[in-house]
């Protein structure tokens, strides 16, 4: 029996690829699938078709198909199933970029085949020429912006360019008679992006309108591809929320509370899912606190103190439960926090002087308007007691002689009469007193 196994396991692993033969049939024995032939079943499912074994036996005949990844780690126990394929929709553990295998088995009753993989790529060429660090960011409901570096490999005229389509479904299209497409004759069903963003001639980067509310929990997929059949596409799929970007907050309102404490206000996210705030306060000897608050548009700083110039700024995301993917090999961990909001400064003044300012400063305003009337007052009273009176001594002492011969005054009044006024008082009281 050893001897009969043998070169049928040097053949499949000679041939581990795209196709393995297997028409040997022995009464008893099951044999592994063959002929395999993958590519996609829609615009985001992964479709690996075989031909059934020549079974012998009398008994029905199941799959069990998983795909692993490479590094092989632990994956979740194969589906089982009586079609002779496996379709999976896109998920973030799978690497879409790199080496695919599918772990099949054949199951008939209490009887089972030897295990196969069957590796393949998903896209045809060579991976040095594939564009790296490829991400997306979705400036939310406005437009998303892909950005890349060229590939190890840059052919001369390289033109990359970018496809993209967003499905909202972990659910594959029925398989029927379909054949798996090659994934690169989906790639004109794919939206072209149309504004690109040069370096040294050649696109690194592609922004295009994604206007959708977050409750859709859309996937993204999105290739670039360059101008030949040598360049190997890039895949890149996400679920958008899970590269959402929101709008900074606007910071409305700051001001110090009783307490010693710091408030700030902001204009509240019009996000439909739950978001958290995080607000920061730098003191002028550089020293920060940060504080984060779910929903909500206002936050507390404690412990303020007099004297220190204070500086606060808001950002804003997503809660990690908007994100689509919650398996262990998400690849995002966290989501994308906002931009900071404007910086504002307010600077704490101690307690005991804002009592001073605010008790002492009305009194010390209204002795001085009362002062000022008072003077006002006074001198208007001056004027109506000591009006200016020619002095007659000097009108008449001197001059007496020419009046009387000449019957004219020479009356010229040397200097003003001036009525102080605490002498004023003085009679005044005095009179009083009297
Ligand atoms: C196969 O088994 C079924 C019952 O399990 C039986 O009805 C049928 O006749 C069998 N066929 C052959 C060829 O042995
Ligand atoms: C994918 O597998 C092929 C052989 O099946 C191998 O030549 C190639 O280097 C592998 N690619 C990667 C990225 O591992
Ligand atoms: C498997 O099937 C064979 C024959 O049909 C039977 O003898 C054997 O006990 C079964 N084994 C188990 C584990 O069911
Ligand atoms: C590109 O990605 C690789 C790993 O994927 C990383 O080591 C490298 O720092 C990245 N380069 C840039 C410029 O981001
Ligand atoms: C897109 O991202 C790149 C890299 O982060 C940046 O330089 C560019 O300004 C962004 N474009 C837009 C429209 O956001
Ligand atoms: C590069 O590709 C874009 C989109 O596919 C196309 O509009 C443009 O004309 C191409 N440029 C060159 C130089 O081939
Ligand atoms: C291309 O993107 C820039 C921002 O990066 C934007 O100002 C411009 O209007 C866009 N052009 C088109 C045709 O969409
Ligand atoms: C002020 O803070 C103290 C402790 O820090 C607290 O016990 C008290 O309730 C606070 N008062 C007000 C008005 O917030
Ligand atoms: C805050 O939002 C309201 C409406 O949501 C808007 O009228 C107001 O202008 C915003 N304030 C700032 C400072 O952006």
């Amino acid at each position: 029996m050893d001897v009969h196994r043998l070169p049928t396991l040097l053949l499949c692993s000679l041939c581990a690829g795209w196709t393995c033969g297997s028409a040997y049939t022995d009464p008893g024995e099951l044999y592994p699938s063959s002929s395999i032939k993958f590519g996609m079943n829609g615009l985001s499912c992964l479709f690996w078709k075989w031909t059934p074994p020549s079974i012998s036996a009398n008994c029905s005949v199941q799959y069990t198909a998983e795909i692993l990844k490479e590094p092989r780690t632990e994956m979740p126990a194969g589906v089982r199933d009586k079609y002779p394929y496996f379709t999976k929709y896109f998920e973030p553990r799978i690497d879409l970029n790199n080496n695919l295998t599918l772990k099949v088995q054949t199951t008939c009753e209490n009887r089972t085949s030897e295990v196969k993989l069957f590796t393949s790529p998903l896209t045809t060429g060579n991976s040095r020429t594939m564009v790296r660090n490829m991400t997306c960011i979705w400036h939310y409901n406005e437009y998303v912006n892909c950005t890349w570096r060229p590939g190890e490999v840059v052919p001369p005229n390289v033109n990359y360019s970018l496809r993209y389509w967003f499905y909202n479904s972990n659910e594959c299209p029925s398989v029927g008679n379909k054949q798996p497409t090659p994934f690169h004759d989906l790639l004109d069903k794919g939206e072209p992006c149309q504004n690109y963003t040069y370096q040294s001639g050649i696109p690194v980067g592609c922004v295009f309108k994604f206007e959708q509310s977050l409750k859709e929990y859309k996937r993204l997929v999105a290739v670039v591809t360059g101008g030949s059949q040598d360049i190997k596409p890039y895949i890149y799929f996400t679920c958008a929320n899970n590269i959402a970007k929101l709008k900074a907050p606007v910071i409305t309102d700051i001001k110090i509370i009783p307490n010693n404490t710091l408030l700030v206000r902001w204009n509240e996210s019009d996000v439909p899912l739950t978001v958290n705030y995080q607000g920061q306060l730098e003191m002028s000897d550089g020293h920060k606190v940060i504080v984060t608050v779910l929903q909500g548009g206002s936050m507390e700083f404690p412990d303020i103190s007099p004297d220190i110039t204070y500086t606060v700024k808001v950002r804003v995301n997503l809660m990690k439960k908007a994100m689509c993917f919650l398996d262990p090999y998400e690849q995002r961990k966290d989501l994308l926090w906002s931009d900071w909001s404007e910086e504002k400064k307010i600077m704490a003044i101690e307690d005991k002087r804002i009592r001073f300012l605010v008790i002492f400063l009305p009194v010390v305003l209204f002795i001085t308007v009362t002062t000022v009337l008072l003077l006002f007052y006074m001198r208007r009273l001056l004027f109506r007691i000591c009006p200016r009176i020619p002095d007659p001594s000097k009108v008449l002492s001197s001059d007496f002689q020419h009046w009387l011969k000449y019957g004219k005054a020479v009356y010229e009044p040397k200097k003003e009469e001036v009525c102080v006024v605490s002498l004023l008082e003085t009679s005044l009281s005095s009179s009083q007193v009297e």
